[in-house]
């Protein structure tokens, strides 16, 4: 038996029986999404809620559930509030089953029961991955499905610890006509799914893709919908992976947590700096150790530059990846006028080495002395870390956290740092024995210290 549905424009909330390309009311193209009538009726009768004192508000205390893997639990803000509702997306392919299936694994194995639903794959699939994740927990239970109402029989029914949706555009509620993956049939799924679990206060996991360029046919438009929403990125080509959080109402959005995808799951990194600096190499021209910030944890990261006389004469390449190219160009435009340097016969290469984003203004100063050192064939000093924002008069501008860079560089046995002679001040309170901090104000200050 199927409801009544109608298609509600999302612009001007139209009302038609049927679907239309434009709304014929607003005149906006493909607004039109399916919604269930009944739900309709209900907004709109809804009766009022009294207000109620601020002082007659009980306090409740929420315990939180954790989810094995502590990088995890940081992300979410200390673990799992019950009956919250968090959105994993992530590309195809980047290991989101992967890490709930751990998480499953985790929690199976402590107190809590946990029904894993999965709508792309079989069961014998995930047994497989099980396998190799090495789950042997008792209270994991898999259901290979689709149908929203399914889910909400059994998960109503067997009321785990924790319910998993694996993937949320794969699944479809059999009251609406549209097919799954278009946005009437995502929100109604994510709608019901957050009903039940703030009724049974059982937490959810929803997986949602998304393609590369962002926009998610889909769990975009779900983001306001959940408690909680984190993205899971990666490059393909390489083995960490980075999970952040997008939106938190039970904690901060700054939390970020890093894993290597090995042959046996995903393995939280307890070390980010000395991850991605270990195959640096020593003493070689346009590399440089910069210390930036990621999330709320600074971050050692190494820049490479590489200059080399170019084919392409009236045309040279400009080429960066993990930096904001607009700002590269910006600074080699400043290195060029303040400096003397000449580009226009010169092909400039950048790279954050380890397939990391830089997009911090911190990272200036290295990007800077790193095509320096590497038109000048002359490395920088053993051991030394660089930070700080470039002006365009050259100047040298303080960034924030500066202790928070030089005590990550200390703990991973750098000896000096080229800071903003803006930020030595606030280091003074600081106890920073074993590290020598060297301030500038100009990049001209900073080229004349380090070559
Ligand atoms: P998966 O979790 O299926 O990605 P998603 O659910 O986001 O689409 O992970 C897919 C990739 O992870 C796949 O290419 C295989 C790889 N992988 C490992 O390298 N090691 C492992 O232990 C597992 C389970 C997967
Ligand atoms: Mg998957």
């Amino acid at each position: 038996m199927r409801k009544n549905t109608v298609f509600v424009c999302q612009n001007c909330g139209f009302h038609s029986p049927k679907w239309l390309g434009r709304c014929s009311q607003c005149g906006e193209w493909n607004t039109m999404v399916e919604e269930l009538e009944e739900q309709l009726a209900v907004e709109l009768s809804e009766t009022p809620g009294y207000p109620v004192l601020y002082q007659d508000i009980q306090e409740t205390y929420c315990q939180r559930i954790p989810v094995g893997i502590e990088q995890l639990n940081n992300v979410l803000g200390g673990g799992l509030v019950p009956g919250s509702v968090v959105l994993i997306g992530g590309e195809p392919g980047i290991g989101k089953s992967t890490l709930l299936l751990q998480v499953s694994k985790d929690l199976g194995s402590g107190d809590s029961s946990v029904l894993y639903v999965s709508g792309e794959e079989s069961l014998e699939q995930i047994k497989l991955r099980g396998d190799r994740l090495g789950l042997r927990a008792e209270k994991v239970y898999l259901m290979a499905e689709t149908s929203l109402e399914r889910i909400l029989n059994a998960a109503d029914r067997m009321k785990p610890g924790i319910l998993v949706v694996d993937s949320v555009q794969t699944v479809f509620s059999s009251q609406l006509t549209s097919s799954p993956g278009t946005i009437s049939q995502v929100r109604e799924v994510t709608n019901r799914i957050f009903r039940l679990a703030k009724q049974n206060q059982m937490p959810v996991f929803l997986i949602g893709h998304i393609t590369k360029e962002g926009s998610l046919a889909g769990p975009k438009s779900l983001e306001h919908m959940v408690d909680v929403v984190l993205l899971f990125e990666g490059e393909r080509d390489h083995h960490h992976r980075v999970l952040r959080v997008l939106k938190n109402r039970f904690g901060p959005v700054s939390e970020l947590a890093i894993f290597e995808m090995t042959q046996s799951g995903l393995q939280p990194i307890d070390n980010p700096s000395a991850f991605f600096l270990r195959e640096r190499p020593q003493n070689e021209p346009g590399s440089v150790v910069v210390a930036t910030i990621k999330g709320s944890r600074p971050l050692l990261v190494e820049i490479q530059a590489l200059v080399s006389s170019t084919l392409f004469t009236g045309n040279p390449r400009r080429m960066s990846i993990g930096l904001d190219h607009y700002r590269v160009s910006m600074l080699l435009a400043l290195v060029e006028k303040k400096i003397g340097y000449s580009f226009s016969g010169e092909d400039i290469y950048l790279n954050v080495a380890g397939g990391l984003e830089v997009e911090e203004p911190a990272a200036d100063l290295g990007v800077v002395l790193a095509v320096i050192s590497s038109i000048k064939n002359i490395p920088l000093p053993r051991e030394m870390v660089v930070f700080g924002e470039v002006g365009l008069s050259g100047e040298v501008r303080s960034v924030s956290q500066a202790a928070a860079r030089v005590k990550e560089a200390r703990a991973l046995g750098f000896e000096t740092v080229l800071l903003p002679a803006g930020n030595l001040p606030q280091l003074q309170s600081e106890n920073l024995k074993g590290i020598r901090c060297l301030g500038v104000d100009s990049i001209r200050k900073a080229l004349t210290q380090v070559f």
